[in-house]
């Protein structure tokens, strides 16, 4: 995969916003949004099928919420990269600044989506934040431990879409449009973002690629923290939505079975993910044999 391949196919596949959202495109609330793989409200057996819908669709605001962030956080990794360097692949700066021009897109998306979500939900959800301030703490580790959970991120969304394939009747149309659009995207981010990896490890001892493993592992101990977080905020969203509150036993589940499910949405399709695997393998057997070993808890 080179530059030059990577930066025709992103040229070939872009979109704009306007053929995503607007002109009368609208989430319909009466579908669920996210896959029941990420939602998992069946096993909370104590929910109507009225409020595990609206579990759904709770769930789907974080998921745009939580990408919104993810992506903002990115982007100053992304931007660093960006400025050419004599000897460096001419294709290389021009492929990257195409790339940091869909994620502050993909930014734009997510704010729209949200914003229509506010609009057509009947209670306000809860988010963890300050977002500036999470990013701050994920970019405050070594540059190749915040490049694997950059590769993370851009390998978790190629699952994410082809999940929501899997649910293609039941989920509300015009966010399965906002997975596939988004994937179509990010499907050149992996590799591109592979790419500047594979040239950052080139540089670096494996001691420092150890060490890069440590941070990202602390990274995700980081974000898995905010998702319980998160999961309290989504309890009370979530009550406030049904006008009731659950009794302590159904409250201990649903926090339970809804932090793993983030956890596997967030953490677990990255970690379980091939593409994202073999790029690190690729670089260090023993990096791919420690995320191989702590992923099980993220499924
Ligand atoms: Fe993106
Ligand atoms: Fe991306």
């Amino acid at each position: 995969m080179s530059y030059e391949r990577l930066l025709e196919t992103s040229q070939r596949v872009n979109w704009r916003l306007d053929d995503i959202i607007g002109n009368g495109r609208k989430m319909d609330f009466s579908k669920p949004f996210l896959p029941e793989s990420f939602a998992r409200t069946s096993p909370l057996s104590f929910l109507s099928p009225r409020e595990k819908l609206l579990l759904n669709q709770i769930r789907a605001f974080e998921y745009l919420a939580m990408f919104e962030l993810v992506e903002r956080c990115i982007l100053p990794f992304i931007d660093d990269h960006v400025p050419a360097k004599p000897g460096q692949d001419a294709y290389r700066s021009p492929a990257l600044a195409q790339f940091a021009a869909e994620e502050e897109k993909h930014i734009e998306l997510f704010v729209r989506f949200r914003q229509e979500f506010v609009e057509g939900f009947h209670v306000e959800c809860g988010f963890i934040g300050p977002a500036e301030d999470i990013g701050a703490a994920i970019r405050n580790h070594s540059p190749l431990g915040v490049a694997i959970f950059v590769l993370a991120i851009e390998w978790a969304t190629q699952r994410h879409y082809l999940e929501s394939v899997r649910d293609d009747d039941t989920l509300d149309p015009q966010f399965k449009s906002l997975l596939k659009n988004h994937w179509v995207e990010e499907s050149q981010h992996a590799k591109l973002d592979a790419l500047v990896f594979y040239e950052m490890a080139a540089k670096s001892s494996a001691g420092q690629i150890e060490a890069a493993v440590d941070d990202f592992l602390d990274i995700g101990g980081f974000i898995d923290a905010g998702l319980k977080q998160q999961v309290a905020l989504d309890l009370g969203s979530f009550e406030r939505a049904i006008g009731r509150t659950l009794p302590d036993a159904d409250r201990e589940q649903f926090l339970e079975i809804q932090h793993q499910a983030m956890r596997w949405t967030f953490l677990g399709t990255a970690l379980r993910n091939k593409g994202f695997l073999e790029a690190l393998g690729s670089v260090s057997q023993n990096a791919r044999t420690r995320i191989e070993q702590v992923a099980p808890a993220f499924c």
